[in-house]
């Protein structure tokens, strides 16, 4: 079996409705999957819900209704919305299903026989926004708990700790010899330091008295599991383990097949959950060095420079920018204006204007003025004329750096760079001035030519917009009169064939005008 290109997102957690950094994180995710099944990669991609926690059980408690009820409502928002956004995923992840439990249960049990957890006593202040005991070290300078950390409160507990710490000096050895265990480079080092700093072991049990909605630790039916343990095994639960073998060469093919994967998270799961946690409980449970998971760490979207809250009131829902000025529109908004790594400030403005300058403008006429020039002088017949295209090294060139930065996984820049070369076609048109050539007979072979170059460009164009525009790729591909389905191969110049017959031109991207907003 050839191996999976095999990526995943933090699942969110359904407390709240989904906003546009969860948005992001989706369409991200499926524009690098998609990328890859261009390139005729097999991909298994993987995301879902967080269903369990206290935040959860909190929010179902406000409403009225069970905590089951609650989810269901809010799983139902997010994958709705994952559809509207075309997030073609393989395999969906809820935590409250069996075969995770199963997996998260036998984990436990195996971590327990082997000495990794022990039951202690805990006495200490304890952060109900974050779900963990504080120490002093996350207290300020005045000595209090700032707000970030929620209500407060001291609690004297009984628990069960997994020894993390015991760890501490095979993740310092395994992020010195893996340079690219985190991307990017500055997020690795972050996580380093925050390694260094490791002392003590995590906390993976709540009692039931205070927390129920949960899943039940195997060993002590007086406690379900920590979220962040319950919900960091969703990578491998959903992906085929079988929790019953120890070692990853007797686990089933299903899982060897894919495993390990690329994992897209936000700059705040990093440390602990995804940098710390999960890695150690990966390595706990017999995984060995090379089989880690590669972490993707993206930045966040800001509203004005502050963070999204539901506290603050600025959350920006993503159905209703959707329903304003469709799917295509934020995808491409969510995808251009924000460098992978980085953080960016969200507005409506701004989607307005890049959708207006780079896809009605230039793209979209770029493709109804070739249609119409190609129907108007050629009865919609582009011929193969003359030599090269000039336009023929330029797309090599793109098709080049387009691979170069999905390597990087800068969508951004992909981004980019089809607009330049969509701005030099547009450029080649005016040079050309079709409109003088086409009145000169002696000229008739330069007009074909052209007509023919720029046809080509637009398929190869649809071909690298596919994976981050689906739809409005596949229409393009209507207008042009060619199939609608994508592999990177077909992005050489010269796929189209002498004397093809185009389709009718369709505005693609008519323009949104400011007065809407
Ligand atoms: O953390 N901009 O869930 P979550 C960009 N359930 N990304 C953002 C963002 C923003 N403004 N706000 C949140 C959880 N995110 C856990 C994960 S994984 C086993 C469990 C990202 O709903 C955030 O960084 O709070 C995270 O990657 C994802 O959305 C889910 O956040
Ligand atoms: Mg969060």
């Amino acid at each position: 079996m050839p191996k999976t290109f095999f990526i995943t997102t933090a699942i969110d957690y359904t407390n709240s409705a989904p906003h546009i950094g969860h948005a992001y994180e989706k369409v991200l995710a499926d524009v690098i999957a998609r990328y890859h099944r261009l390139k005729d990669d097999n991909v298994f991609f993987l995301t879902g819900v967080d269903q369990h926690g206290q935040k959860v059980q909190q929010s179902a408690a406000k409403t009225g209704v069970p905590p089951s009820e609650f989810v269901k409502a809010i799983t139902q928002k997010f994958a709705h919305l994952w559809k509207k956004l075309d997030v073609q995923y393989d395999e969906w992840a809820e935590t409250t299903s069996d075969r995770h439990k199963q997996v998260v249960q036998g984990i436990l049990q195996r971590l327990f026989d082997a000495g990794q957890i022990y039951n202690d006593k805990q006495a200490g202040y304890y952060s109900i926004r974050q779900e963990q005991f504080l120490t002093d070290k996350e207290r300020n300078p005045d000595g209090q708990f700032g707000a970030e950390w929620g209500q407060v409160e001291f609690r004297e507990e009984e628990n069960y700790y997994f020894r993390l710490s015991q760890h501490k000096d095979w993740l310092l050895s395994y992020l010195d010899k893996r340079k690219d265990a985190v991307i990017p480079d500055f997020r690795q080092t972050e996580l380093r330091n925050a390694v260094e700093k490791l002392s003590g072991d995590l906390c993976i049990s709540r009692p039931k008295s205070r927390l129920d909605w949960g899943i039940e630790l195997p060993f002590d039916e007086e406690f379900v599991t920590y979220v962040w343990f319950d919900a960091l095994t969703n990578y491998i639960s959903f992906a085929g383990y079988d929790a019953a073998h120890s070692t990853l060469n007797s686990q089933p093919s299903v899982f060897r097949d894919k495993w390990p994967a690329l994992q897209i998270i936000g700059k705040d799961i990093l440390v602990p959950a995804h940098g710390i946690y999960w890695l150690i409980m990966l390595h706990a449970i017999g995984f060995p060095d090379d089989q880690m998971p590669q972490l993707l760490v993206h930045g966040w979207w800001n509203l004005s420079g502050a963070k999204m809250s539901k506290s603050a009131g600025n959350i920006v829902d993503p159905s209703v920018l959707i329903e304003k000025y469709g799917s295509e529109a934020l995808r491409y908004y969510l995808m251009s204006d924000i460098a992978t790594g980085q953080d960016a400030d969200f507005s409506e403005e701004r989607l307005i204007e890049r959708y207006n300058a780079d896809l009605a403008n230039s793209l979209g006429n770029l493709l109804n003025r070739t249609l119409n020039m190609a129907h108007r002088y050629r009865d919609g017949v582009v011929t193969k004329a003359g030599g090269d295209s000039p336009l023929a090294r330029q797309a090599a060139d793109l098709v080049r750096e387009y691979n170069g930065v999905f390597g990087r996984f800068e969508v951004h820049a992909a981004i980019s760079r089809l607009m330049e070369f969509t701005t030099t076609c547009n450029t080649y048109i005016e040079m050309s001035a079709p409109w003088k050539l086409a009145k000169d007979p002696e000229r008739s072979d330069a007009l074909d030519h052209m007509l023919f170059a720029l046809a080509e460009a637009l398929r190869v164009i649809a071909v690298l917009t596919s994976v981050i525009l689906p739809s409005a790729a596949r229409q393009i591909c209507y207008q042009l009169n060619i199939r609608d389905e994508f592999r990177l191969a077909d992005a050489d110049w010269g796929g189209l064939p002498d004397k093809h017959h185009l389709g009718k031109p369709v505005p693609l991207f008519p323009r949104i005008e400011t007065t809407e907003l």
